[in-house]
């Protein structure tokens, strides 16, 4: 049982599967680091323009198309609606790599 004073700070989550993929989106190529947090956070690095609120799975608003390739998601599946072959990036991990078209 922790008590008051206990601060300790739990280690950080490992994927396994958290590895270095190339992602082609807008005629770039950008490579997915073992340090960036899931796809959305990727992306932004590289200033590739994709849209989001929640940065949860809850809303759906960076949801793109996942055109090749293969992701997942770490903490489950996100709760957000999404159509036939749509990923949502801010919770998703590229498993291979991938290329997305984005709207
Ligand atoms: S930003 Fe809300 S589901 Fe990704």
């Amino acid at each position: 049982m922790k008590s008051a004073n206990d601060r300790s700070i739990s280690p950080p989550i490992m994927h396994p599967n958290k590895k270095p993929h190339n992602i082609i989106v807008d005629n770039k190529i950008i490579t997915f680091q073992e340090s960036d947090k899931n796809l959305l956070e990727c992306l932004e690095n590289a200033n590739v323009e994709v849209h989001y609120h929640c940065r949860d799975g809850f809303c759906g608003a960076c949801r793109v198309t996942l055109v090749e390739g293969e992701i997942y998601y770490p903490n489950g599946e996100p709760l957000a609606f999404i159509g036939d072959g749509e990923i949502l990036t801010c919770c998703s991990i590229p498993k291979s790599d991938i290329k997305l078209l984005i709207e």
